[in-house]
């Protein structure tokens, strides 16, 4: 999969998106992530990206000429290489998502959905009080996505969560002993969430591991866990 991130802060996503499983999927080509500064797409002498809200408040609005403009630059750009488990009816227009507090909620089902669906995504970080409408209403975004309701800085932590979770879904990102298969919201679990874990000491601050964890019966086992689950 190859990810295309319009962002003011490229920096944000060093450390999270360079480190560990993810460092190791681009390693491995499995995931590509390109960085695009907003600022080298903003207008005249201070490049400007924003400008004040039309009606009047506080903040300031991403000007759509500029957004646009990065969102066509990048598009126009060769599609992505298949991935070695190429999937067919992917690939050659990028799918736009942009990330805000009025998007649709994130959910297991949906990362699920955009990894099998799409093999090119453009992700824009918006930041300030957002972006003019009518970058949206102009069908230049696909997708308005939001991770939760609270209201976060701008659309970068947003991105790096959703690559996070895309990531470990694309085949062969995560080794046999990470898999996804049964895990929380997967469809194995019903979407329900996993049953707890234990490990060494068997003891530990007065707290046993539970018996049935020790008595090695599986078949015990595996009801008990399916019990757990929620
Ligand atoms: N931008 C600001 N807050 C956000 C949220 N909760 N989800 C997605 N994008 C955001």
């Amino acid at each position: 999969m190859r990810i295309d991130i319009i962002t003011l802060f490229p920096q944000m996503f060093q450390g999270p998106l360079t480190e560990s499983i993810l460092q190791r999927a681009q390693d491995q080509h499995l995931l590509e992530i390109h960085y695009h500064d907003l600022r080298t797409f903003g207008i005249g002498k201070y490049h400007q990206v924003d400008d004040t809200p039309y009606g009047g408040g506080a903040g300031m609005v991403m000007r759509a000429d500029v957004l646009v403009g990065a969102i066509e630059t990048i598009s126009a750009n060769t599609a992505p290489t298949p991935s070695p488990s190429p999937v067919s009816g992917r690939g050659g227009k990028p799918h736009v998502i942009y990330f805000s507090p009025r998007g649709k909620k994130l959910r297991q089902p949906m990362v699920e959905k955009i990894v099998k669906k799409y093999e090119w995504l453009i992700l824009v970080c918006g930041h300030y009080e957002g972006i003019d409408q009518r970058v949206i209403d102009g069908g230049w975004i696909d997708e308005e996505m939001s991770i939760g309701d609270y209201v976060l800085t701008g659309g970068e932590l947003p991105a790096m969560v959703l690559i996070d979770a895309l990531a470990r879904q694309i085949p062969g990102v995560l080794g046999h002993s990470e898999s996804a298969a049964e895990e929380s919201f997967s469809a194995a679990l019903d979407r329900k969430k996993e049953y707890p874990h234990y490990t060494k000491p068997a003891e530990f601050e007065g707290m046993k591991v539970p018996d049935v964890l020790v008595s090695g019966d599986h078949k015990k086992i595996a009801e008990w866990r399916k019990k757990q689950v929620r």
